[in-house]
């Protein structure tokens, strides 16, 4: 994430020159760091995406050793961060060892304050450039459900489950929570179907019960008083595409009965009209209610369940989806701090938790909203609890009760949910959550294929 707004870090352990250099640099704002280890800790705490560096650090300044380690592991966590390495005079066998490593440019001290602050600029500049780029480059995914941002292990069985289905002409319900992505895929369904047709989404709980029926079926000139002109239907619209019935179980009975001579025999008969009309659509459809119950309680005729029902896919809550809640919200703060030209918006440490702790009832599109609301309100680029609405995080984490005592179970839930929570938190990036997890980049690579992690 290497962006123009995002601090400088100059690395010097002699302080007088850092403060100096500081003082040189006032321009840029700028983080320090006397020694490696502190180096490392403002790279993760503040993704820089710009850092000057001494080579001779503590506890052997002398030698360049903990320099070039640095240098690596900076490299590591970021490989687009550009390095700046300040070298002593003399030493041009270390500067383009550095520079051979990665490093983007060095200097010789002592340095001129206007040949670095030209330095560090260019360096920004093509750090935006390059994130600028990779944005470019990720927009291009053709993946039909590219939009689906998830890494939750149900979510990704659901998103095969309905690349799987998408050539037949199966019906498919989609079941959720209010928010939980059922028009993100009912979409996806009809763009991996490759139907020549459109999407047309009906939503049958917004539409009063006597207009539901002719804009689903259409209707003739003179059907009734105001038909003025002959009508098709969402149904015909949706020839040789995919119909998507959005809230199915809110649509009245008498319409049921209708919508299930049409699953049956695949033609319609406008209001008012003569002809039987063949109408060639895939049927999607959704709900947040409980069809079962409805159906126990007489609101839902079991032969159109049935009919509808031949692929069912039941969506987890947001809640239940292991790290996609900071995942989406990485997602979608770039999206919004692009939109609002915001520079590069980030999350403090308790954002993100209150993130990761907030049982979103609303599911994507709450995380949405929250995401939308704090990118054009906050006041700082560095987003707080506050500014998400969201209450400040719990101390210490609940002792989550198993009743699953089968230890192996148990342990792979357990790397599960690590890692996949140390990738939301790394915005996917391998060598960082590697470090989160305190293994190294083989080990994850290895339990990632074990656990079927993508
Ligand atoms: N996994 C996801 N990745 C990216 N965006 C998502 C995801 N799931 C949902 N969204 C976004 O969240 C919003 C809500 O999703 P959607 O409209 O599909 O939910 P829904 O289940 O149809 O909700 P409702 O029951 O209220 O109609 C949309 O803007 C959608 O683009
Ligand atoms: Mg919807």
């Amino acid at each position: 994430m290497s962006q123009s707004n995002t601090p400088l870090l100059i690395v010097e352990d002699d302080l007088a020159l850092q403060k100096q250099i500081k003082w040189s640099l006032d321009r840029f704002e700028s983080v320090t760091a006397s020694d490696r280890e502190s180096a490392l800790l403002q790279v993760r705490r503040h993704q820089p995406a710009v850092v000057t560096m001494d080579l001779g650090l503590p506890p052997d300044p002398d030698s360049v050793s903990e320099g070039f380690k640095l240098l690596e592991q900076i490299l590591d966590v970021d490989p687009a961060t550009k390095v700046i390495v300040l070298t002593g005079q003399n030493d041009q066998a270390n500067a383009l060892r550095a520079v051979a490593m990665g490093a983007y440019d060095f200097l010789a001290k002592p340095f001129e304050p206007d040949v670095l602050n030209l330095t560090i600029e260019r360096a920004y500049r093509l750090a935006e450039l390059q994130a600028e780029n990779r944005r470019l480059q990720a927009l291009h995914q053709p993946d039909a459900l590219a939009g689906l941002i998830t890494r939750d292990a149900d979510m990704l069985r659901i998103a095969r489950t309905i690349e799987r289905v998408a050539s037949s002409d199966a019906t498919v319900l989609l079941l959720g929570e209010s928010g939980t992505g059922k028009e993100v895929l009912a979409q996806g369904l009809h763009t991996a179907s490759k139907r020549k047709g459109r999407f047309v989404a009906i939503n049958c709980a917004a539409i009063p019960e006597n207009l539901l029926e002719s804009e689903l079926f259409g209707y003739e000139r003179g059907a009734f008083t105001g038909a003025a002109k002959t009508t098709p239907g969402k149904i015909e619209t949706a020839n040789d595409g995919t119909l998507m019935l959005d809230e199915i179980g809110d649509l009245p009975h008498s319409l049921q009965a209708k919508l299930l001579r049409f699953l049956q025999q695949r033609t319609i008969e406008r209001l008012g009209g003569r002809n039987e009309i063949a109408v060639d659509v895939r049927v999607v459809c959704a709900t947040h209610q409980d069809l079962k119950q409805l159906i126990a309680e007489g609101r839902f005729r079991e032969d159109l369940y049935y009919r509808l029902a031949e692929i069912v896919v039941n969506i987890p809550p947001l809640r239940s989806r292991t790290g996609d809640a900071v995942l989406l919200a990485h997602a979608f703060l770039r999206r919004f701090s692009q939109e609002q030209r915001r520079g590069s918006l980030s999350f403090s440490e308790d954002a993100i938790k209150a993130i990761e702790q907030h049982p979103w009832p609303g599911n994507v599109r709450e995380l949405l909203n929250a995401l939308k609301r704090a990118s054009i309100m906050a006041e700082t680029d560095r987003l707080s609890c506050d500014d998400l609405g969201l209450p400040a995080p719990a101390t210490g984490e609940p002792g989550a009760e198993r009743s699953d005592l089968d230890l192996r179970t148990v342990r792979e839930a357990a790397e599960r949910t690590a890692i996949v929570g140390a990738l939301a938190r790394s915005n996917g990036n391998i060598v960082k959550a590697s470090e989160i997890l305190g293994v190294s980049r083989p080990t994850l690579y290895d339990l990632m294929r074990r656990l079927s992690i993508k």
